[in-house]
């Protein structure tokens, strides 16, 4: 399973990046805001800063609202760096967006997907991605797991390519059951990325090797040092 940052923050990406372990990234207008990016210009310069650093997809989502802007707007972001992908929403225009983009040879991750018929929708569309949310389908008292289940018995029983990337993610379980399932992505918050590593019981048990080390009882040697004799 792929690990991707879900951040438009440069510092958490270089971070993650010295661990190896990072196969790309996704990012959202809320995301973009967060980080003050004021305008189009910016939003291209963070999203190239981005690919520059990360060898794998970076996700780029457009902020307009028919298709023919999604288009326009989609081979715009595609055009910043080969490791674009153009994210749209899962809605009618969406879709029609994204099978004009695939059409062109242009990669899409569909997001905002909270039903395993619009996870469909999307593989027929010719998704390269699809960002099921499902920590907001937990916020809702919705199992967000189930639609992972869901979507990927879809996908195998018709063979799509799309991939599973696992969004919205909020807890290390989350991850956990992903990768149980199969899912082929998760996208991960860096304070999620932070607790997959760490287990109390690790560091309580690193603490006593090197305190083991450090108190061995030493033998008393039998020959003196050279020196000495
Ligand atoms: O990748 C989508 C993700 O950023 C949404 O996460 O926590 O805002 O539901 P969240």
């Amino acid at each position: 399973m792929k690990i991707f940052l879900d951040t438009a923050n440069l510092a958490q990406i270089k971070e993650a990046q010295s661990l190896g372990l990072l196969d790309g990234v996704t990012t959202n207008p809320s995301l973009m805001a967060k980080e003050n990016i004021q305008d189009a210009e910016e939003y291209r310069r963070r999203i190239r800063q981005i690919c520059e650093w990360v060898d794998g997809p970076v996700s780029a989502e457009c902020v307009t609202a028919t298709s023919e802007e999604m288009v326009r707007e989609g081979r715009e972001l595609s055009e910043i760096h080969p490791n674009v992908v153009v994210k749209v929403p899962l809605i009618k225009n969406g879709l029609i967006a994204c099978q004009r983009l695939h059409e062109e040879g242009i990669r899409v991750n569909v997001t905002l997907c909270f039903t395993a018929l619009q996870a469909w929708m999307a593989a027929k569309a010719g998704a390269t991605f699809i960002s099921p949310f499902v920590g907001r389908l937990d916020d809702v008292g919705e199992d967000g797991m189930n639609l992972i289940r869901d979507i990927k018995t879809i996908y195998g029983n018709y063979h799509f390519k799309t991939e599973i990337l696992v969004a919205s993610v909020r807890h290390p379980i989350h991850v956990l059951e992903a990768a149980r399932i199969g899912a082929d992505v998760v996208t991960l918050p860096f304070d999620v990325l932070e607790k997959l590593m760490k287990h109390p019981l690790t560091d309580i048990g690193q603490a006593r090797f090197l305190k083991d080390w450090e108190q061995r009882p030493l033998k008393a040697t039998s020959k003196k040092p050279a020196a000495s004799i």
